[in-house]
Formats: structure tokens, C-alpha cells, sequence
């Protein structure tokens, strides 16, 4: 092997090089802030909720602490507790999964489709039967645009609406992807997405959002983030959480947003050279006809015995790589007795064996992704 111990390692995500562009326009922004002293649900927020509303043609965002608080204000405003099924992928993150549970429902896995690595809806009718078999009740699906490509959303809205189940879309690994010209935030019932730092619009903490076009929803997740409001705050109408977007986080998105259709641009000029580049030697992921992605994530599949190997490879050429995930969620410990609809998960375990994520981020220069290239093609070739 090639050993270039003298070059400097590449970061996987590079939040400082995002950060040197926006400079002081930042740092003005969060001045602001510290100066009209408005920590909480401040102008920035309801201003950083009109434009994320503009910019993805919902009627109505609101942001709160996280994505997975996105997640469990939707489920919670849907109605959805214990006796209750919600479906999901099982290869995703653990929040998909994890949010049906804390509202005392019952999460049901689903498999994914190998190509595109989400959501299989020929498994949605399958799943509901297993949730009926022991007699809970289905009630919503949470679809996962992962690694920044949209779900087939015609396909999951068919099954959905066939099966009288809520849609709601796990877009935090996705938010700013597009579905036959339509920007995620407008599928389904409701949205929800994270501005974790090292997903595609990130912020610098914790933060996230609900998109939605239906008021009551809305109406409903506005109160349930502030202990469930009602007109007064001292009126209490629901048992709701403390889950808001801090405006601090709210000034940083803004000038965010200003470069992210910039930024979405050059993940996507990435993403297709290392497709270029690699294509031959190795599984490219796939954006199908009239979707775009936002490549928060690029994943090669490579035979399961041969990953260990590249990893090995690029590491010692100081080149990261992430798995993303190696245990799909019906095999985690604290997911493993959670029911599989019927016909099983089979692409998910065979997924989670083959996926390697190669360094992706929009300030990826040339030189750099020349290296990796480089070295993945040597790494594959030796093996
Ligand atoms: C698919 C998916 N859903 C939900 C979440 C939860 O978002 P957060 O970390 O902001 O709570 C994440 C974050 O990693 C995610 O990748």
C-alpha cells in the first residue's frame, strides 16, 4: 500500500471551513442577539420560521430543541400514545424509532429498498397486519429521507392513506432535498427535521423543526412546546415540554440559510465526481429520476467481508470514513423486541453490513476528494 503519513487528514465534515465563510456576518448575528437580551422565542425565531416556511413552501414551521423533540411534538399533536403502531425503516437512526416509544406507542419495522436505502412502501400493508395481529392500533408511518435523498413519497402516500395512517416525515438528515420539484417540508401530515451541527443545515447546538400545512397541527405543536399553553401561558391545555429553537440558534440559521442553496449545489457537484470517479469499482448511491439529495451523507456498499479492509486503508492514508449504521434498529438492544412486519427486514441487516460513508461536506475541495478517490480505487483494487 501507498502510504501518505505526510499529508494532513481530511476532516469527514468540515463545520470550521462553513464557519471562516460566514465570519462575521455570524458573529454580528449572535451580537444581536446579546445585546436585545430575547433568549427565548425572540424576533430571530418567528423571523427564522417565515423564511425556512418561504424557502420550503410549508404554511407553518415551528421550530423547537431538536429533531427528535420534532419528532415527538408531531406524534403527540397527532394524538398518537400507547396502544398505538407506528412504522418506520429499521435502518435509521435510532430518534425514527425511539420517538414512537417515548409517546408510549409501539414502533413496527419496516424494511428499505437496496438501492436507495429507504423505505420499502410494499411493507407498510405487512406491518400494519403484524401491529393488528397483536392487537394494537396503526396510526401513523414516519418515512426517513436518509443520507439526504426523499422517501418515495407517492409510494408511502398510496400505502398511507390506504391504511388510513398518518405520514409523518423524518427529514433530518434532509431538509432542503427536493421530491419531483417539491422541496421536503410538504410531505405528509408533517415534517419534522434537526439542525444538529453536522447535518446539512446545521446550527452550532441542539435544534429543530415541524413543517406543516394543517393549522390545527400547528396550532397544537406551538402549545405542546411551550408545557401546552393555552391563550394565556398561565392556562395550561395540554401536557406539553419545553422544547424551543433558542433564538441564539435561530440568528445563526438565518445567515445559514442565506448560503445553503449555495452549499446544496456543491454537495451535489461532490457528490456526482466521486460517482464519476468510482462508479466502476464499487456501489454508487442512486438519486432516482426527479429526486435531488442533499448528500448529507455519501455511502458506498461494498461486499461485507472487504469494509474493515477499506476503512482500514483510508484511515492509514488519513481519510475517514463513518458507518452509517452497522446495526440496524430491530437488532438494538433497546429496540430488539419491537415487532418487524411481516416478510422481515432481510435489506436492512444486509445494509448495515455493506455501508461505508466517505468525507462529504460542501467545502470538500478538489485536491482532497482527488485523494480520496485515489485511495478508495488502490484500497478496492488491493483487496
Ligand atoms: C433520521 C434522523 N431522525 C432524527 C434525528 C434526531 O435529530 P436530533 O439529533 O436533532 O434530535 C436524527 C439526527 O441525527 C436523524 O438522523
Amino acid at each position: 500500500m501507498n502510504l501518505r503519513t505526510d499529508l494532513p487528514s481530511i476532516p469527514f465534515i468540515d463545520v470550521a471551513a462553513q464557519r471562516r465563510r460566514l465570519g462575521s456576518a455570524v458573529d454580528a448575528a449572535v451580537a444581536r442577539v446579546l445585546s436585545h437580551c430575547q433568549f427565548i422565542l425572540g424576533p430571530e425565531v418567528r423571523a427564522f420560521e417565515a423564511e425556512l416556511a418561504a424557502f420550503c413552501g410549508a404554511k407553518h414551521v415551528i421550530t423547537c430543541g431538536s429533531g427528535t423533540d420534532a419528532l415527538v411534538l408531531s406524534l403527540r399533536a397527532m394524538g398518537i400514545g400507547p396502544g398505538d403502531a407506528v412504522l418506520c425503516p429499521s435502518f435509521t437512526f435510532c430518534a425514527t424509532a425511539e420517538v414512537a416509544a417515548l409517546v408510549g406507542a409501539t414502533p413496527i419495522f419496516v424494511d428499505v429498498d437496496v438501492a436507495t436505502f429507504n423505505i420499502d412502501a410494499n411493507g407498510i400493508m405487512a406491518a400494519v397486519d403484524a401491529a393488528k395481529s397483536i392487537g394494537l392500533t396503526p396510526k401513523a408511518v414516519i418515512p426517513v429521507d436518509l443520507f439526504g435523498l426523499p422517501a418515495d413519497h407517492a409510494a408511502v402516500s398510496a400505502a398511507a392513506k390506504a391504511e388510513n395512517l398518518f405520514v409523518l416525515d423524518d427529514a433530518a438528515q434532509a431538509f432542503g432535498a427536493s421530491y419531483h420539484g417539491r422541496r421536503l417540508g410538504t410531505f405528509g401530515y408533517a415534517t419534522a427535521t434537526s439542525f444538529f451541527p453536522a447535518k446539512p443545515l446545521g446550527c452550532y447546538g441542539d435544534g429543530g423543526a415541524v413543517m406543516t400545512d394543517n393549522d390545527g397541527l400547528a396550532e397544537a405543536i406551538r402549545s405542546l412546546r411551550v408545557h401546552g399553553h393555552g391563550n394565556d401561558k398561565y392556562d395550561n391545555v395540554r401536557i406539553g415540554l419545553a422544547s424551543r429553537l433558542d433564538t441564539m440558534q435561530a440568528a445563526i440559521l438565518i445567515e445559514k440559510l442565506k448560503i445553503f442553496p449555495d452549499e446544496i449545489a456543491s454537495r451535489d457537484r461532490i457528490s456526482r465526481r466521486y460517482t464519476e470517479a468510482l462508479a466502476d469499482v464499487v456501489i454508487t448511491p442512486v438519486a432516482p429520476a426527479g429526486l435531488t439529495s442533499v448528500w448529507a451523507q455519501y455511502t458506498l456498499r461494498v461486499p461485507a467481508g472487504r469494509r474493515d479492509a477499506l476503512a482500514t486503508a483510508l484511515k492509514a492514508e488519513g481519510i475517514p470514513t463513518a458507518i452509517y449504521y452497522p446495526i440496524p434498529l430491530h437488532r438494538q438492544h433497546a429496540y430488539k423486541n419491537f415487532p418487524v412486519g411481516k416478510g422481515g427486514v432481510a435489506v436492512s441487516d444486509r445494509l448495515a453490513a455493506e455501508v461505508i460513508s466517505l468525507p462529504m461536506h460542501a467545502y470538500l475541495d478538489t485536491p482532497s476528494q482527488d485523494r480520496i478517490i485515489d485511495a478508495v480505487r488502490r484500497a478496492l483494487k488491493a483487496a
